[in-house]
């Protein structure tokens, strides 16, 4: 298998990069590409862990060496939020580095495996659907916005307020990446029942998780350790279907489902091209029907600016 972080060098970038050099299987290359001069040196940097994963830095020219061969590719690379910003106010400078990167993508390994990080997801996952559209190479079974940091952040704090060990808790979270849009089914978590307050204390946690992470940076960036992770998740998880697991994770990818949106959350099982299969979402509870009503024209809102942004 090879890999490629695009934004290597950056604070999500660096983290998902060790824990990929530590955790891909033994025999797997990793290629750091970014812009910031200092990517050849986090790749030296790793390259002295002494695992079966080999490592390669790419600088701003070298996108087409970094990306050659690749069979999967993920991109935490742009601008991190700063207090008072909204994910949606990074898309004048994200949306631009994003659709750069996926036409390289398109010219240099169509047929791998994109996830998207880059914020605001709800948005780019569809600059990047679009830009593979005009590249004629776009596979609705290789996109995905990579939502797994939703699930973890659920998955602790639901642990954490019922006494359970995080580590088998199992938290389903359907939508966007975004504020409302983030959706997580309490109702479905096995095992715990919830009082009416805990159900709406608990899902604003989970949907302002990522605001209060840039609220205790004061200014420092967003999610850089817990991303990290999340996405490393996520991509080990698919490189493991691609050799032959069955394994379930969700993410952001295109349904065709003209009742929710074009783009949504769903339990996905990962196969050896991808999505191998989208699964339902199940039965909601009152409180999570309402709140999926009332987010799906933003999260339509948003994925609109994305193909209005690669289709002029
Ligand atoms: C977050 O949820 C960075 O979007 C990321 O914190």
């Amino acid at each position: 298998m090879k890999v490629a972080v695009l934004g290597a060098a950056g604070g999500i970038g660096q983290a998902l990069s060790l824990l990929l050099k530590t955790q891909l299987p033994a025999g797997s290359e990793l290629a750091l590409y970014d812009v910031a001069p200092v990517v050849p040196g986090v790749a030296v940097d790793l390259s002295h862990i002494p695992t079966a994963v080999k490592v390669t830095g790419h600088g701003k020219d070298d996108l087409g060496d970094a990306l050659t061969g690749c069979d999967v590719v993920l991109i935490p690379a742009g601008v991190p939020r700063k207090p008072g910003m909204d994910r949606s106010d990074l898309f004048n400078i994200n949306a631009g580095i994003v659709k750069t990167l996926v036409e390289g993508v398109a010219d240099h390994c169509p047929a791998a495996c994109l996830g998207i990080i880059t914020n605001p997801v709800n948005t780019t996952v569809a600059i990047a659907a679009e830009t593979l559209k005009a590249k004629g190479v776009y596979d609705k079974n290789k996109l995905f916005g990579v939502t797994t940091l939703d699930v973890i952040r659920a998955e602790t704090f639901v642990a954490e307020l019922k006494d359970l060990d995080p580590a088998a808790t199992h938290v389903p979270v359907i939508g966007g990446h975004s504020g409302t849009t983030i959706l997580p089914l309490l109702s479905q978590v096995e095992g715990v029942s919830f009082s009416d307050d805990e159900v709406e204390s608990l899902t604003t946690r989970i949907q302002n998780a990522g605001t209060e992470v840039v609220e205790a940076k004061a200014g420092g960036g967003s999610a850089t350790l817990s991303m990290g992770q999340a996405a490393a998740r996520f991509c080990l998880s698919l490189v493991a279907a691609m050799q032959g697991d069955n394994v379930v994770e969700y993410a952001y990818v295109q349904t065709d489902d003209s009742d929710d949106a074009a783009f949504f959350a769903h339990p996905v099982r990962l196969g050896a091209n991808g999505v191998e299969e989208i699964l339902p979402y199940g039965e909601l509870s009152d409180f999570e029907q309402k709140a999926k009503e009332s987010m799906l024209e933003g999260l339509r809102g948003d994925i609109k600016l994305g193909v209005d942004f690669v289709n002029g």
